[in-house]
């Protein structure tokens, strides 16, 4: 892989389908979708929201930009060291002023529900959760099955050679398996910074047939609680700012149809 050496390139084991394509999962996928009361999700795979906590905290993204934000915190690399830069996208006290719109739009609520957590399942019929990002931290804990995450750290940059425009800034790329096999590294609960950019595509158990492939079923809780005004996807020209060529090359499948 051009994004870890140690790992296989990102390739789908399960075919992605048309978000609009019908889905025939199995009988026993089936019956676990219907009995967690599992609905499609807009990024690929299946979930239930399992609890959204009634206590309201002060809401953190207050007066950022409408986006998920690309963290107040940046990190560069360079050749002395790391250095932190505040490229917050923060309204000003004269954009306070002025853009009374941005007040009023959706995600300028005052409060945030304090948590709220998720089933999340992916099947050999909707294999691939696209690249998104939210702007709360995400606790993950896996229940069944295996999988591989991919991250963009977009608030991680350094300088790298890029074969389409020369030298430039890029962000670190992350990649991981989630599965049982915690002696070989996969993991049973991982973290996900707000800000940061995440896909995951379904991968078959060591030694199985990858057509009798159960799912991979986790619990996600966000802090604060989800919201759609703290959630986008990533489009193709981010991607392709964010990482090298090589890289896009090998995700551009992870976005979203
Ligand atoms: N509604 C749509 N997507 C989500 C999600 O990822 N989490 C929660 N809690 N609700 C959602």
């Amino acid at each position: 892989s051009t994004i870890d050496p140690s790992l296989p390139p990102l390739k789908p084991v399960y075919e992605p389908k048309d978000a609009s394509a019908p889905r025939d999962e199995s009988p026993r996928l089936a019956k676990l979708i219907s009995t967690l009361q599992l609905q499609q999700h807009i990024e690929g795979g299946y979930f239930v929201e399992t609890d959204r906590d009634v206590n309201r905290v002060p809401n953190p993204f207050l007066n950022t930009s409408p986006s998920a934000s690309d963290n107040e915190q940046t990190t560069f690399y360079t050749s002395t060291g790391a250095v932190s830069a505040n490229l917050s996208n923060k309204l000003t006290d004269a954009d306070k002023n002025t853009n009374t719109t941005a007040q009023s739009e959706a995600g300028q609520d005052k409060t945030r529900n304090a948590s709220t957590s998720i089933h999340y399942l992916l099947t050999p019929e909707s294999p691939m959760g696209a690249f998104h990002r939210n702007r709360g931290r995400t606790v993950h804990t896996l229940h069944r099955g295996r999988g591989r995450y991919v991250i963009i750290h977009a608030d991680e940059v350094m300088p790298e050679y890029d074969s389409h425009s020369g030298i430039r800034s890029k962000a670190r790329v992350e990649s991981f398996i989630v599965g049982q096999n915690v002696e070989k590294g996969e993991k049973l609960q991982w973290i996900v910074d707000g800000g940061k950019y995440k896909s995951s595509f379904l991968l078959p158990l060591e030694g199985e047939d990858p057509a009798n492939n159960q799912g991979l079923l986790i619990s996600e809780t966000v802090v604060p609680g989800f919201e759609y005004s703290d959630h986008d996807f990533m489009r193709i020209e981010r991607l392709e700012a964010l990482v090298t060529k090589e890289q896009a090359d090998e995700m551009r499948w992870m976005l979203r149809k």
